[in-house]
């Protein structure tokens, strides 16, 4: 077997390949930074499973430069935009991600990105490590209470759900808009409205997008949408960049459309457009929405699952329709 890891993942997704195939089997081709397109176009001749990230492109080229023995991709992410499913289809080759695992976490990340926005984290750190601080002050970085807003969550899966539930301990109400509304017990139970984006919009105080990025959901969030939001709304992405128009949500910051924004993932990573960066009402972090220890332990290990099972003629566990 030839199996085709593109970066170092955490030892238990390696030793599940390793055990199951043998040491020999397995090919991680980069310890250090993702692998240019053309050693990877070269490297995967010939491998019957691929485990890429996020950062690579697998599509056509790729596919034809594997070969037919190619049976699995098994992508090390819950989003799988980098991949052309339909292409792998034609190909044969299954696809799956790590749906679940990073839940979670990733609602964790977004929950840090709201109140870090909100209560001007960032900001107040660079003032007082720049040495700006001389006196506490009653008018100083004051910012906008999580407690007792409405949380606007665009795309309710799992991790718009995970919010939903982080949102009842702190007083929120929670309306939500998505292309699919939940059933009215699981709304219920959940304690969530659904509203037209439009709605979304100009009601929430706080709005953060959990969906998947598909042409329906790229730029989502453009001038209209930001302009149509509060003037105090704090606005949080830790889906995919292209989900948002960078360039008019910076404008958006620095005209005062939007109070405040916390930013995870961005249109051309690992570029940050350079407006975004003046901006000091953002808090800009490089993709980290899955990166716990634990978590990103788990999703090597559901991904190196997908390939034991798929090699081993079972069904994987986690395939993905596109
Ligand atoms: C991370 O962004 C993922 O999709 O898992
Ligand atoms: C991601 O897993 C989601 O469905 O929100």
């Amino acid at each position: 077997m030839k199996i085709i890891v593109t970066r170092i993942i955490p030892d238990r997704g390696l030793n599940m390949l390793r055990g199951a195939f043998g040491d020999a089997s397995v090919v991680v081709t980069r310890q250090d930074g993702p692998i240019p397109r053309p050693e990877l176009l070269k490297i995967v001749g010939g491998a019957d499973a691929l485990l890429p990230m996020l950062t690579d492109r697998i599509d056509d080229e790729l596919l034809d430069a594997a070969g037919p023995q190619l049976k699995i991709v098994a992508n090390n992410a819950v989003g799988y935009d980098n991949i052309d499913v339909p292409a792998a289809q034609r190909h044969g080759v299954i696809v799956t991600n790590t749906p679940g695992v990073l839940t979670e976490t990733t609602a964790d990340m977004a929950w840090t990105l709201m109140m870090a926005a909100a209560r001007r984290v960032g900001e107040g750190e660079r003032f007082l490590r720049g040495g700006k601080w001389t006196c506490w002050s009653p008018m100083q970085l004051l910012g906008m209470d999580i407690h007792g807003a409405t949380l606007g969550i665009f795309g309710m899966g799992r991790i718009g759900q995970a919010m939903a539930r982080r949102a009842a301990g702190f007083g929120m109400k929670v309306i939500y808009t998505d292309s699919f509304r939940m059933a009215e017990g699981a709304e219920k139970s959940l304690n969530v409205t659904y509203v037209e984006k439009a709605a979304l919009l100009c009601e929430s105080d706080f709005i953060s997008c959990h969906c998947p990025l598909t042409q329906e959901t790229k730029h989502a969030f453009s001038t209209a949408e930001f302009a149509a939001m509060k003037s105090t709304a704090v606005f949080v992405n830790t889906s995919r960049g292209p989900v948002v128009d960078e360039a008019a949500l910076a404008e958006a910051l620095k005209a005062g459309k939007i109070f405040a924004a916390g930013i995870d993932v961005f249109e051309q990573e690992p570029k940050v457009h350079p407006a975004l960066l003046e901006c000091e009402n953002a808090v800009l972090i490089p993709h980290l929405g899955s990166a716990s220890v634990e978590t990103r332990s788990r999703m090597a290990a559901i991904a190196a699952q997908n390939i034991v099972a798929c090699l081993r003629g079972e069904a994987p566990p986690n395939v993905v329709q596109g």
